[in-house]
């Protein structure tokens, strides 16, 4: 097949916010014990950080990571996991069916996010707790000293507040799984109150009020519409999840969710503006994608019920499920203009690009490359790219393009870059690329993933799922031309110097 993509500086879709690229990690299954923590491993540092998988987030380039949940935020007591080690409870973690040791807590979740390089989007319980326990969060993380939180910070060793700027206003209060669920009316008003007495208590810091929990959610569109005008003034970002999965082994309509996505997006933002209308406010609420990623692997894992870290939620990921993370990427980038956080859900170990043998050794899952690569080359401005490509039908969707794509430009460092999924199952792309107003600009690295079968993993022992170079395509008279291989990851660097 033939595709053809222009491209100019004026086709602008918004500033990249670096936070597009965060990731999640929450108390559930080995993603802290086993997973980011692990006292007696032996790359473990004084800190008990598995230095193996520090180096792996740093390779992410994750600029914030969201924490402590997830749904096990909606039960947890903040206060459980400060101080003294030997001094804190053993709790229930009602989310997950587990028995939640508290060793690792808010401060040893900052100090890690010092070390990976990354900062913390906080979450506060808004199920079981309310506005009260929040602010006192807030005052502990973030007052400098003499006040009864903040002291007690430094009193167990932490004298600089540690500054957390992003703040979750609970998770998911709309699913019946979620403790302490509410109705959108309900937790309209308890996240007004916490948002603004957090930021009374720290005017620097923004809110993210949680919208559904996915599109499918039966309270979808209301939920946002009513918890939004009551919550409006205070709150920065509506939040939005997301997850995919190849059920029924439906490849191509797998892949084409990417329209879907793109319209779940487009609805959050018309439901965030017509309540900017209604309330004539100037101000604009922008969108928090911070949990999406393909999760359908491990749904029939079997646990020890109220164990600690059980190994749930582990899905090993292959090769079309990477595809389909690098599609959900574009799509995101698609919509830089409005939305200014994102996290890969999860990081490590569950429902992650990182897995871990507890007490051994650490693989990328296939899924860590597309999201490596974006984060690394995807910065600067997002542009539109406009696609002229075969289209084709899918069991659940019509008029899917064959190509998704986007392309950044990074003006400081004049390089561009061009991410493109090829979701033909057997027919090569040719991609002629109009370089428009870039012309000067010479590809520099040719990246793909190409030629797996579908359903190859990574494993300890073999990463065999992994990116390769290509061949530098040509550039003739400000056309560059190059092969998009069937069912591909493919990454164009450009640079004019
Ligand atoms: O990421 C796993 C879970 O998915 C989170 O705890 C919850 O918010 C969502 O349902």
């Amino acid at each position: 097949m033939k595709a053809k993509i222009t491209l100019a500086k004026e086709f602008k879709i918004g500033d990249i916010d670096k936070r597009i690229y965060g990731s999640f990690i929450e108390h559930l299954g080995r993603a802290v014990y086993g997973g980011i923590y692990e006292p007696d491993h032996k790359t473990a540092d004084e800190d008990g950080f598995r230095t193996d998988v520090i180096n792996l987030v740093k390779e992410l380039n994750v600029p914030i990571v969201r924490y402590p949940g997830g749904n096990f935020v909606s039960g947890y007591n903040w206060e459980d996991g400060v101080g003294p080690v030997e001094k804190r409870p053993k709790r229930l973690d009602l989310a997950w069916g587990a028995t939640e040791p508290n060793t690792f807590g808010t401060n040893e979740f900052m100090k890690w996010c010092k070390k990976a390089d990354t900062e913390c989007m906080m979450a506060v319980n808004l199920g079981t707790r309310g506005a009260d326990e929040a602010r006192n969060l807030v005052e502990y993380t973030n007052h400098k000293g003499g006040t009864a939180w903040s002291d007690l910070r430094k009193s167990h060793g932490y004298d600089e507040p540690w500054g957390v700027k992003l703040w979750c206003l609970g998770n998911e209060m709309d699913g019946a799984w979620q403790m302490g669920a509410k109705t959108a009316a309900e937790y309209g008003r308890t996240a007004l109150e916490a948002s603004k007495m957090m930021k009374w208590t720290d005017g620097s810091i923004e809110t993210v009020l949680c919208g559904s929990s996915s599109r499918n959610s039966k309270t979808f569109g209301e939920w946002e519409a009513t918890s939004l005008d009551i919550a409006y003034d205070s709150v920065d970002y509506v939040s939005l999840h997301q997850y995919y999965g190849n059920h029924d082994g439906d490849t191509e309509s797998f892949l084409a969710q990417t329209l879907e996505l793109e319209e779940f997006i487009h609805t959050v933002l018309c439901v965030c503006d017509y309540i900017k209308a209604k309330k004539r406010s100037k101000k604009t609420i922008n969108l928090s994608f911070d949990e999406w990623n393909v999760w359908y692997h491990s749904n029939d894992a079997e646990f020890e019920r109220w164990s600690v870290a059980p190994p749930i939620l582990e899905d090993i990921y292959n090769f079309e499920d990477a595809l389909v993370v690098g599609s959900m990427l574009i799509t995101l980038l698609r919509h830089a203009d409005r939305i200014k956080i994102a996290c890969l859900a999860q990081l490590v170990n569950v429902i992650a690009p990182i897995f871990t043998k507890t007490g051994g050794g650490v693989f990328k899952q296939t899924i860590f490359y597309p999201f490596e690569h974006m984060s690394n080359y995807g910065r600067g401005v997002a542009l539109n790219p406009i696609i002229n490509c075969p289209k084709h039908d899918t069991k659940r969707f019509t008029d899917v393009p064959y190509i998704e794509s986007i392309a950044t430009y990074d003006e400081e460092n004049e390089s561009l870059a061009v991410f493109c999924v090829n979701k033909s199952l057997d027919e090569s792309a040719v991609l002629d690329v109009n370089l428009m107003d870039f012309d000067g600009y010479k590809p520099v690295k040719f990246i793909s993933m190409d030629g797996y079968d579908k359903h190859q993993i990574n494993t300890f022992d073999n990463i065999s799922v992994k990116p390769h170079d290509n061949p530098l395509p040509a550039v003739d008279k400000g056309l560059l031309t190059a092969e998009l291989k069937p069912f591909s990851w493919n990454v164009i660097i450009l640079n004019k110097r």
